[in-house]
């Protein structure tokens, strides 16, 4: 017998990722040609119309996977048994607003979001935050459903590792597919770590593969901290700089391998998720790791040695995120 269809919910699905996300999805990129999907797209008021557009250019595709399309801007529809859930709408800073009137702009939106998913969402439902700031987007939505397992809760970091991996190519002449162990610690902003202590291409360590073509170990190191960290980190902002807007196929492309390689199974990615306490990250921070996934979720890569510099930068990422967690909770949010 065919496996029923999982249903896909998807926020904010009239705006930019959402029109990068819907096609691929149906098309069976994120879940593979053999799974049928239902999709709900969940707008608000504003956004319908757009969300309405997509739905009649899916009509018009014809994906033999897709069984349905419905658009609604009322949560408790769109998150009803939803087996996946991808949280891309978001509150975007407008000018002259603070950190914290975002902070506090999205807790209206995912503290709702996750009740929602609590009260009328599959029992194995799995949710990966991508609207900003997406780690304390997900604290929000997994503290307002207590009742479903935290672990269920992701922050999109895949888009940093996968421009990790960019900068890596690049600097090694090497294929994406031959450069692995590469981890993104931390908070999906500035403070990130791009950490390739660990990292490996073609078999060999990566700093030493620097250290060949750069001329030296400490040119290799001075590379890391003054080019491809910094790089890293801030690529968004260059997007938004030199495209006018922030990403939005890479970012959807990001989404969607994060959902499939947890989903499919991966030895090694990166991903934020809620911190049991690993590498000292406090309990219940939803942090960036290295991650691992039999199929059933991610689950952080222990046992990984940090020297001194690398335990600070994890710190800084990790103070951060707390930071916005305690600006959460003086909102009477958390
Ligand atoms: P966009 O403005 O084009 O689309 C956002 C959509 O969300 C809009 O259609 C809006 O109507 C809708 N929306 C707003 N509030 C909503 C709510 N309460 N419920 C449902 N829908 C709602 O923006 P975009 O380019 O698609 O980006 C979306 C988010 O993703 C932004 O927060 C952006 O910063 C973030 N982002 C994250 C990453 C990442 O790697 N984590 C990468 C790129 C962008
Ligand atoms: C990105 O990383 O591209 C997004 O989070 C957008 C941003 O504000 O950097």
């Amino acid at each position: 017998m065919a496996t029923p269809a999982t249903t896909i919910t998807i926020t904010g699905a009239g705006g930019q990722i959402g029109y990068a996300l819907l096609f691929r999805i149906a098309a069976g990129e994120m879940l593979g040609p053999d799974r049928a999907v239902r999709l709900r797209l969940l707008e608000i008021p504003q956004g319908v119309r757009s969300a309405e557009g997509a739905a009649l250019e899916l009509q018009d595709c014809a994906f033999p996977l897709l069984q349905s399309v419905e658009v609604t801007d009322d949560p408790l529809v769109a998150f009803d048994n939803a087996g996946i859930a991808l949280l891309v709408g978001a509150r975007p800073r407008g000018p002259g607003m603070e950190r914290a009137d975002l902070l506090a702009a999205n807790a209206g939106i995912f503290g709702p979001q996750g009740a929602a998913i609590g009260a009328v969402a599959a029992d194995d439902i799995r949710v990966v935050v991508v609207g900003n700031p997406a780690n304390t987007n997900a604290l929000i939505a997994a503290a307002s459903a207590p009742d479903v397992p935290s672990d269920r809760f992701t922050a999109l970091t895949r888009l940093d590792h996968n421009r990790a991996v960019g900068q890596l190519t690049d600097a090694l002449g090497a294929r994406p597919d031959e450069i692995s162990g590469l981890a993104i610690w931390g908070n999906h902003s500035a403070s990130q770590f791009p950490d390739v202590s660990h990292a490996r291409v073609r078999g060999e360590s990566v700093i030493e593969a620097l250290a060949s073509r750069l001329g030296g170990l400490a040119a290799a190191e001075a590379w890391l901290d003054e080019a491809f960290i910094p790089r890293v980190a801030r690529r968004g902002a260059e997007i938004i700089e030199v495209r006018g807007s922030s990403s939005v196929a890479s970012a959807a492309n990001a989404a969607i391998e994060h959902v499939r390689d947890d989903q499919a199974g991966t030895p090694w990615t990166s991903a934020a998720v809620v911190s049991r306490g690993e590498y000292g990250v406090p309990e219940g921070l939803v942090c960036s790791f290295p991650v691992s996934s039999s199929g059933d979720g991610y689950r952080v890569i222990e046992g990984l040695s940090l020297d001194d510099r690398a335990r600070a930068r994890i710190d800084a990422s990790v103070a951060e995120l707390a930071a916005e967690r305690d600006a959460v909770r003086a909102l009477g949010v958390l």
